[in-house]
């Protein structure tokens, strides 16, 4: 159900010109006119700039840059992803939230944002860099009803939706190195973790967090990521409104969720191949026994990587050191 706020703020909004009365929004929204001053002191403290001028009434004069829940909320043409944003300034790691909220019940589709990380975590334990304003840190509680075995497709699908969208929103051609990083011009620019809570046959939970460079310079990136790590700023030399690429991605998530859970893996599949990094071409492969060459061919349905080796043998694999 939308919120009194976010209705509040939908009427400022399509009034743009016109000032409002209080007398008028108290009717409207059937509340008190001394709770809406106090909306309006909240929309305030969002970064909401609203003029109130006695005996004219309210007019909203300016949206605010800052992420809030209402501010993302605002526009979002969802109709169960997102409905519960949990927005805070800084946190260790968005990831770590998430699985309090969704061991608190937190309902399918909750997300948790962050402007900053101080503990963002990537893959492999590794550090996930997370810089103020400057990226996408966020974290979804989903809870489908798909068997556990099943979850690596779901990380699979995130990754086509951040390629789709930073594809439609920048024009850039984004690539998905397996499993899920998102490359533009062979650099890392968004990276995806998956964790997920369940019993032997039955998901209780499945924390699906992303993390994309959006808005960092080159010099404004540590130094040991220089290298192999990118942002949307950079490929493109412009800013990206962080609120709208949010709204896109959520959106576009939960298009591409609800096909899936009614129609299954194959057109994710086959979309993640259009994306895939390196398809057809050499990668070495290094397990604790052996090195190899081999050719990569695709995913299968369950998510596993598809090599072909010299002898023209397919293998599938689920981990291992790649060199790509
Ligand atoms: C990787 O490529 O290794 C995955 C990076 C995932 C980073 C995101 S940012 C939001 C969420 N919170 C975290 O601490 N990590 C994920």
């Amino acid at each position: 159900m939308e919120s009194t706020r976010n209705k509040l703020i939908n009427l400022l909004a399509n009034n743009r010109e016109n000032y409002i009365s209080g007398q008028g929004l108290s009717e409207e929204l059937n509340i008190s006119r001394s709770a809406i001053w106090k909306h309006m002191k909240k929309l305030e403290e969002d970064g909401y700039q609203i003029e109130g001028i006695s005996n004219k009434g309210y007019r909203i004069i300016s949206f605010p840059d800052k992420l809030s829940e209402n501010t993302i909320l605002w526009g979002l043409k969802t109709n169960w992803l997102g409905k519960k944003i949990i927005h805070k300034d800084s946190v260790s790691s968005t990831q770590v939230i998430a699985h309090q909220a969704a061991q608190e019940n937190a309902e399918h589709g909750t997300i948790i944002i962050a402007d900053e990380q101080t503990s963002g975590r990537g893959r492999m334990n590794r550090e996930w860099h997370s810089a103020n304003g400057k990226g996408i840190w966020l974290s979804m509680i989903l809870r489908p009803a798909i068997s556990p075995y099943l979850a690596p497709q779901l990380t699979l699908l995130t990754a086509t939706v951040l390629a789709d969208v930073v594809n439609s929103c920048t024009t850039l051609k984004p690539l998905i190195k397996w499993p899920n990083d998102i490359l533009i011009n062979n650099k890392k620019t968004a990276g995806i973790l998956t964790e997920m809570q369940a019993e032997q046959d039955q998901i209780q939970y499945i924390v699906i967090g992303f993390g994309i460079n959006v808005n960092q310079k080159r010099d404004e990136l540590p130094e040991d990521l220089k290298r192999k790590a990118t942002s949307l700023k950079i490929e493109t030399k412009n800013n990206w409104p962080i609120k709208e690429l949010i709204q896109e991605i959520l959106q576009t998530f939960e298009n591409t969720y609800d096909d899936y859970i009614a129609h299954g893996f194959p057109e994710i599949k086959s979309k993640w191949e259009s994306y895939g990094f390196k398809t057809g071409k050499n990668i070495t492969i290094k397990t604790l026994r052996e090195q190899y060459e081999a050719s990569f061919s695709g995913i299968a349905d369950d998510g596993a990587l598809l090599v072909k080796t010299k002898d023209n043998t397919v293998k599938k694999l689920y981990s291992g050191e790649i060199d790509w």
